[in-house]
């Protein structure tokens, strides 16, 4: 089996001694090399920037530099290839200065022979191999350690969003019955209102006619005293706004019911419209005042999904659509079927997302948003949960027009 050469650079003013450098490896019988030659300190570091090489060999005087300029150019160029230092006779100082200034090792011009110059480019190359080897490794540990630390944040954030589910979940249910006995009161009470404010009226024309002087005319003073009049016209209107009031209660305690889901882990089926709509509810205070909401809902079937975590999904886009318009803009909430699929996207005529950036956004914690707004995980959350749903979620943005996020999930077994 032929193994390509090993290439080596000798840096040497002398030809004579590349000559003999080059007759010594010719004898090694194993490892073949193949010598090039750079007769100055310039010539060397063309050279490497111009060929790959395995091994340099260097002499130590090179006109007005030293191999110790040699290997500092080297360090500043980043990983070279291993350096060995020819150095002068008797300069012991010299061969312990170029050890420690990162040559692999020092060979005595003129005293080496073919098996010292052998064991040292082994030796070198093996060196090089380890080191390599403990650089990847300690490239991979940190790689898992990112990978480590990012599973950690995600899954912190998932049970984050878990608890505000069950925390909102509970908070709902314990509003439930009071607001329910309030409404049913206020209703039987709008019900009193009406026949009370019937009486008071047909009483109120008899105190108009009472003689001055007579019991029923001092009455009349007192209604007038306890402006009867406004409270009998109010108490009505004063009901009836209070049940609109108790009936959005009832809604968005629906709508929070509906958004945590926590009773249902499992997969449901479930409207996406459904979904859409109550996220909408919950996320309505944050849009309200940036975007004029408009909804295009096709007819969807019921489908198989974990509906918590697609609320989930739409939470986040409509709020990054929000956070995306400045002052004042439109997002639009689309929903149709698609060749066995279920489409939802939303738009939104906010700043648009630069093309470096669109490839990033849905690695976690990848945000443009200052400290304390945005986390950065919302979207790749959103990812995952899409692949969960074997469908996938897609990006299209103009600066400056806007962006449409599409998530497209299959409806496996459709219910009516
Ligand atoms: N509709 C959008 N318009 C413009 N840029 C967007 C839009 N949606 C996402 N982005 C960009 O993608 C980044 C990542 O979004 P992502 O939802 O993952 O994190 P975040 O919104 O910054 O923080 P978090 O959702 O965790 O609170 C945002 O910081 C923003 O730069
Ligand atoms: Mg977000």
């Amino acid at each position: 089996m032929s193994t390509s050469p090993v290439p080596i650079l000798l840096v040497d003013h002398d030809e004579k001694d590349f000559n003999a450098a080059r007759a010594l490896l010719e004898q090694f019988e194993t490892d073949t090399y193949c010598l090039d030659w750079a007769p100055d300190y310039e010539a060397g570091l063309r050279a490497l920037s111009k060929g790959a090489y395995a091994l340099v060999l260097v002499e130590y005087h090179l006109g007005g530099k030293t191999g110790l300029d040699f290997l500092q150019s080297l360090k500043d160029r980043g990983p070279e290839a291993p350096v060995i230092v020819l150095t002068e006779k008797g300069d012991r100082e010299v061969d312990l200065q170029v050890m420690r200034e990162g040559a692999y090792d020092f060979l005595i011009k003129g005293e080496y022979d073919a098996s010292l110059l052998e064991r040292s480019l082994r030796y070198a190359l093996s060196r090089r191999k380890t080191e390599e080897h403990l650089l990847h490794t300690a490239r991979e540990l940190e790689r898992m350690n990112s990978t480590l630390k990012e599973t950690q944040s995600r899954i912190i954030q998932q049970e984050k969003m878990a608890s505000i589910g069950q925390l909102a979940a509970g908070v709902a249910h314990e509003i439930n019955n009071p607001i329910g006995f309030v409404s049913s009161n206020l209703r039987t009470l709008a019900k009193y209102a009406d026949s009370v404010t019937g009486f008071f009226k047909e009483l109120q024309r008899l105190l108009a006619d009472a003689p001055a002087g007579s019991p029923l005319h001092a009455l009349k003073d007192q209604w007038r005293d306890r402006q009867l009049d406004y409270a009998v016209e109010d108490m009505i209107d004063l009901i009836q706004e209070s049940l609109e009031g108790t009936d959005r209660v009832v809604k968005i305690v629906k709508d929070l019911k509906n958004f945590s889901r926590v009773d249902e882990a499992e997969h449901q089926h479930a409207n996406i419209n459904d979904c859409l709509d109550s996220t909408i509810n919950i996320v309505w205070n944050e849009l309200k005042y940036k975007a004029q909401l408009t909804k295009e809902y096709g007819a969807l079937p019921r489908i198989k999904c974990f509906p918590r975590l697609l609320n989930q999904v739409f939470m986040n886009l409509l709020v990054n659509a929000s956070h995306a318009i400045e002052k004042q803009g439109v997002i639009t909430v689309k929903t149709w079927q698609d060749n066995g699929s279920i489409v939802a996207s939303v738009s939104d005529t906010g700043c648009g997302i630069p093309e470096p950036i669109r490839k990033k956004i849905f690695e976690p914690f990848f945000t443009t948003k200052e400290a304390g707004k945005g986390t950065g995980l919302g979207l790749s959350i959103a990812y995952d949960i899409v692949a969960r749903h074997k469908g996938e979620i897609t990006v299209d943005s103009e600066v400056g027009r806007g962006t449409t996020f599409t998530v497209r999930v299959p409806a496996l077994e459709p219910q009516s």
